[in-house]
């Protein structure tokens, strides 16, 4: 099995990559363009491996596309890449557009030329927008994005699923919740507070901090997009939920808890606009079809990537780029104090 993974270097892609190449015989094509999200630190575990290859290419750019398959011939594209994060698309949507929506259309294009036997598109619960309580969306709920990156998530899975409906691609799309776990990027809730706790700087809750969450450890997240891709059916929709709906100020006390330090760290300021007030999904599609389950709780999860970030001190420095500086300062630096 050949397979063309897009966004490999990133947060999620890279687990899965990790995963790929320790538990199956597969060979491993990365596709990535190294983002300021993108790290082949993250890799360094597996690139020396002779079933793995780097390409380092934009999947908005057709012909290096064209190429990676032509000579790749994979049997499945596992498609991640995407700028991944809300508070950046609120910033500055162009590039999200671009990456999320075009990109996909381009490797869609690409796949069904040469007749890919699976198309994985990694999408989010964020494309059903906020639930009120006690709803929890199932595959058939309505897509209500609010953001974005959340509506150009939904256009790249609509747009995916049309390619089944239409040429009858072997699409298959997961939705998954808020993920957490060592090597996401700290600018994403759980690694900014942790990151920000570990060194004594504020933690920056928005709002009233009662938004909820459903968080979903990375490895859980990777078994179930395999699980999909090896089990799931042709043009067929599957949640992967970590069934843990926390509201941010209890996640944010549990860092400031398992890192020893004060609540007075933590700021109120103000709000993100548009801001989803909750997400909740049911898995019981692919538990059923696959026997998914997740198997982190929460706790330990979280005590695990607080330990990872406190033995990582220099992957964050290097992280932390000028790019970082810059965007922290322009997301964080004109937010006032809520109170
Ligand atoms: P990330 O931001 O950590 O990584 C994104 C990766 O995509 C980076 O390696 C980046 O270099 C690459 N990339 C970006 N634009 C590219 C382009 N034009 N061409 C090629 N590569 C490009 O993201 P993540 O958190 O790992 O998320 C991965 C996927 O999972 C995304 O599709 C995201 O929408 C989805 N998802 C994320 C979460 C979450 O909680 N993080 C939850 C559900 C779904
Ligand atoms: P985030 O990690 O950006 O994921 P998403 O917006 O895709 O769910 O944010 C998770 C929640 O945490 C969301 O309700 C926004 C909130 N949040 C803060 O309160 N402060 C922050 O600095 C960040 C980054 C997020």
């Amino acid at each position: 099995m050949n397979v063309l993974v897009t966004g490999g270097a990133g947060f999620i892609g890279s687990a899965f990559v990790r995963m790929l190449i320790a538990e199956t015989d597969w060979r491993v094509i990365n596709f990535d363009k190294l983002t300021y999200a993108g790290n082949l630190e993250n890799l360094a575990a597996v690139a020396e491996g002779p079933r793995y290859r780097f390409i380092h290419a934009d999947i908005c750019d057709e012909a290096a596309v064209a190429a990676a398959i032509g000579e790749e011939s994979p049997d499945a594209i596992v498609h991640f890449a995407a700028e991944s994060h809300v508070d950046r698309s609120i910033l500055s949507p162009e590039p999200v557009i671009h990456t999320n929506f075009r990109g996909t259309f381009v490797l869609l294009e690409a796949a069904r030329r040469a007749k890919i036997a699976r198309f994985l598109q990694v999408s989010t619960d964020e494309v059903y927008g906020s639930l009120e309580q006690p709803l929890e969306a199932t595959e058939d709920f309505p897509l209500n994005p609010s953001s974005p990156y959340s509506a150009s998530k939904a256009g790249a899975d609509l747009l995916a699923r049309s390619y089944f409906t239409t040429y009858r691609l072997p699409v298959v799309i997961t939705r998954a919740s808020n993920n957490y776990g060592p090597y996401q990027f700290p600018e994403k809730l759980i690694p900014l507070m942790i990151t920000n706790a570990l060194e004594d700087r504020r933690l920056p809750v928005y709002g009233d901090g009662m938004q909820v969450r459903d968080w979903l450890y990375v490895s859980d997240h990777c078994r179930g997009i395999l699980a999909a891709l090896r089990g799931g059916r042709d043009g067929e929709i599957y949640n992967i939920g970590g069934n843990r709906s926390l509201p941010n100020l209890i996640v944010v006390r549990q860092v400031l808890a398992l890192t020893g330090k004060t609540e007075a760290l933590i700021e109120y300021v103000t709000d993100r606009p548009g801001h989803d007030r909750r997400y909740a999904l049911s898995s019981d599609k692919l538990t059923a079809e696959t026997g998914w389950a997740p198997l982190m709780d929460f706790e330990n999860g979280l005590a695990h990537t607080i330990a990872w970030y406190e033995n990582h001190r220099d992957w964050v420095e290097r992280v932390r780029s000028g790019e970082y500086r810059t965007y922290y300062e322009q997301n964080y630096g004109t937010r006032s104090l809520a109170h």
